[in-house]
């Protein structure tokens, strides 16, 4: 059985979700860089053993990163998954965990990185929106991609509706992408994704739920 992290800076709907989806391996740890995310207490209620590595107790990236990477190291993790952590991660630490880390971003990648991925959808009009899975490369909100799934942007959204949509389908596929992973039916090979079920179906890869 594989072990894994997640990694949160907040309210932690992504861990829960995967915790929920009873993944084929063990969390070993729930790592916050704030004392106050409200994931960890639902994490603890559980009996996931959680810590906090404060960023601020740091005097550079470079020192936070490797404490970050030796508390996952000593927890025997060998999958990382981030889940709203609002840290940008150096690239000694990205390439340590090359082809093990994994985030979960709230748009359709290429399209939207960084923050305020809602409102720049309504800003620029499209009319499909989504969320990303994708193995972490040293870009920000870049690399290859694992599961994608799509939204409708409807007539009369407001940022949080819309918001609220896609969280719907963040909690689907980031358990589905993690526990393609974990099974060992999806990896990163010379920088590109690779599913090994052949009967692996396209809609794994992309989800277009009917009615939002
Ligand atoms: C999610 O929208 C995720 O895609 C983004 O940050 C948000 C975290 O939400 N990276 P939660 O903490 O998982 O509820």
């Amino acid at each position: 059985m594989k072990n894994y992290v997640i990694l949160i800076s907040g309210r932690g709907s992504n861990m829960q979700a995967l915790i929920d989806a009873r993944l084929p391996g063990a969390c070993v740890g729930v790592i916050s860089n704030r004392p106050d995310a409200a994931g960890l207490a639902w994490a603890a209620e559980r009996g996931v053993p959680t810590a906090v590595i404060d960023h601020k107790a740091f005097p550079s990236r470079d020192a936070f990163d490797a404490a970050l990477a030796a508390e996952i190291e000593a927890r025997g993790a060998e999958l990382v998954l981030l889940a709203g952590f609002m840290r940008v991660l150096t690239e000694p630490f990205v390439r340590r965990f090359e082809g093990r880390l994994v985030n979960i971003h709230p748009s359709l990648l290429p399209s939207f990185p960084g923050l305020h991925t809602h409102e720049a959808a309504l800003q620029t009009g499209v009319r499909v929106h989504g969320c990303t899975v994708h193995f972490v490369t040293p870009s920000l909100d870049c690399g290859p991609i694992i599961v994608q799934a799509a939204v409708p942007v409807l007539p009369g959204d407001d940022a949080d509706g819309l918001a609220a949509r896609v969280l719907r389908q963040e909690h689907l596929v980031y358990p589905q992408a993690a526990r393609g992973i974990l099974a060992g039916r999806c990896r990163l090979e010379a920088d590109r994704v690779v599913w090994s079920d052949d009967a692996t179906p396209p809609e794994s890869a992309l989800r277009v739920p009917a009615g939002g």
